[in-house]
């Protein structure tokens, strides 16, 4: 078979997945204009402004528009939108956009972050996003979280890395927070993680791809899907 034919049939359920995801995503809108309503233009106006000229690498966070249609894709893509009520935790929630829409769509939501970047803050409290101040630390268990979760998320996962080394968490770090998020899942919970690109461009080691492969996850890229919850 010719190279070209052979990486075009590797790519090709890629390529599927992602074009049928574009499609529902056209076929069932989600409107942010009547969300948008709901906040504080005007606030949210001055801290768009006030880190405008910021050269803060989380500064492009301050103009919310396009940070609330990526999110937006991102809730069509986990079908949320098209859900009944769920209770989502989102691990690493930054500055709540995502947990936003799914508060307006009639989720119940809970952010979870440290609080390093003052900005997070004041768009957590713009959006009216709750956030528990908490920082995920490898083989350390989440704190009590009351009630049990319909869904987990975390997008542009950066939790796993070790600071100030930047070194990732291997697969034994990976399993103890699989095993933790799972006790914390309702049954028929969800755990969906959109990972960061590692320096060399891919998303994850062969042996945390295992890993997760092993766990029930759908792997494709960076995004890591338990559908079924983890598998134990
Ligand atoms: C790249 S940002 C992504 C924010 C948001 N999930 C999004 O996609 O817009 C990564 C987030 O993870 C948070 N984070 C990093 N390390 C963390 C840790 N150890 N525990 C909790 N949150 C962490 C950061 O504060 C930041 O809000």
């Amino acid at each position: 078979m010719k190279i070209s034919r052979k990486i075009l049939k590797f790519t090709e359920p890629l390529t599927y997945r992602r074009g049928w995801r574009r499609a529902q995503r056209s076929l069932f809108r989600v409107p942010l204009a009547p969300m948008l309503a709901h906040i504080d233009r005007e606030r949210a106006r001055e801290i768009q402004q006030r880190y405008m000229n910021s050269t803060a690498g989380y500064a492009k966070y301050a103009n919310i528009e396009p940070w609330l249609q990526l999110n937006r894709e991102r809730v069509q893509d986990l079908n949320l939108h098209r859900s009944s009520p769920k209770r989502v935790l989102d691990l690493g929630c930054g500055g709540g956009f995502f947990l936003f829409i799914l508060k307006n769509l009639g989720h119940s939501v809970l952010g979870l972050d440290v609080e390093r970047v003052p900005l997070f803050g004041e768009l957590l409290e713009l959006f009216e996003v709750p956030r528990l101040v908490y920082r995920i630390n490898a083989f350390e268990p989440l704190p009590d979280l009351g009630e049990k979760l319909d869904w987990i998320t975390a997008f542009s996962v950066n939790f796993n890395l070790y600071h100030p080394s930047k070194e990732r968490w291997g697969t034994a770090e990976w399993d103890f927070l699989l095993h933790d998020l799972q006790a914390r899942l309702a049954p028929g919970g969800k755990i969906f993680f959109g990972l960061n690109p590692l320096y060399n461009g891919g998303y994850h080691t062969p042996e945390i791809r295992d890993l997760f492969l092993s766990r029930g996850a759908d792997v494709e890229r960076e995004r890591i899907f338990f559908e079924n919850g983890v598998r134990l």
